[in-house]
């Protein structure tokens, strides 16, 4: 009994570790990676916004083009900047030491880092920058504190002037019937192009597309999936009718 309860012990110590993990409330997410349309506004926002500091140098262009159904001259007109050919990896030409001179970290590869950190983190990140007049470059992030990323998604988002409601649930005032927290930012010291709801679907579909990249065979894994536990279940009745042979004549 003793030994059970140590196995089961080791078996959970994964998940505790997880629970162990999330230190700052996030808000959840629930990624669809057969969404190809959210993949697609994805792709375009990273290849637009972010792959100018940060490459996904573990996938290739061509691989993406396929998976997302991006006829691929279209994708090498206006998803590749760097001149590199489809069937490469998808780099790009940020020079590392002297990233880390400029904003203090260089910008790391973010092929796995929804692996690494989490979806619920990279979303909750994407929108948790607010104004900050005491770091370098003007802001801070509540998810990732003196973060040395500028907020480059500012033009669209808008600049918050407070910490922005990240993992707090949206509330209704009983009188008044205001609802609270219903956006990210309640309070913004410069707007930007698109509405609270407008950038909140936009990280929703960056980050779909950042997991979709940390994880590109997911859907082809949960569809071998079925196949594997229908081959399972029907073989299981072969080897009961076999078991039963074998022990038909041991008494
Ligand atoms: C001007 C360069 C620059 C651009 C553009 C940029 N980033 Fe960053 N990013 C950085 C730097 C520098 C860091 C490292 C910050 C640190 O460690 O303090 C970083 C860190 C991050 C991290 C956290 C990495 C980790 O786990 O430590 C994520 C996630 C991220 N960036 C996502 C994005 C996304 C998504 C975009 C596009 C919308 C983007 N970045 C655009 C410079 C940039």
């Amino acid at each position: 009994m003793r030994k059970l309860i140590f196995g089961l012990f080791i078996a959970f110590l994964p998940v505790l570790g997880l629970a162990a993990g999330a230190g700052v409330p996030l808000d959840h997410i629930e990624t669809d990676h057969t969404d190809k349309a959210s993949l697609q506004r994805g792709a375009a926002m990273f290849t637009n916004y972010c792959m100018g500091c940060h490459s996904m140098e573990y996938a290739r262009y061509k691989r993406v083009a396929d998976d997302l159904e991006i006829p691929v001259d279209l994708y090498e007109e206006n998803l590749i900047f760097t001149g590199a050919q489809i069937g490469e990896l998808m780099k790009n030409s940020m020079n590392k030491d002297m990233a880390a001179d400029w904003f203090g970290a260089p910008p790391p590869d973010l092929t796995l880092e929804s692996r690494l950190r989490g979806e619920a983190w990279v979303y909750s990140y994407l929108r948790g920058f607010y104004k900050d007049e005491t770091r370098p470059l003007g802001v801070n992030n509540v998810v990732f504190p003196a973060v040395g990323m500028p907020h480059v998604l500012v033009g669209l988002q808008g600049l918050c002037a407070v910490e922005p409601n990240i993992g707090k649930k949206a509330s209704v005032e009983p009188l008044s019937g205001n609802v609270n927290n219903s956006s990210a930012c309640p309070e913004y010291a410069t707007e930007g192009s698109m509405s609270g709801a407008e950038f909140d679907s936009a990280m929703y579909d960056l980050t779909n597309f950042m997991s979709y990249m940390a994880d590109p065979i997911k859907v082809e894994r949960e569809r071998l999936g079925i196949f594997v536990l229908i081959f399972v279940a029907i073989f299981f009745v072969f080897a009961y009718l076999l078991n039963r042979e074998y022990w038909k004549d041991v008494h």
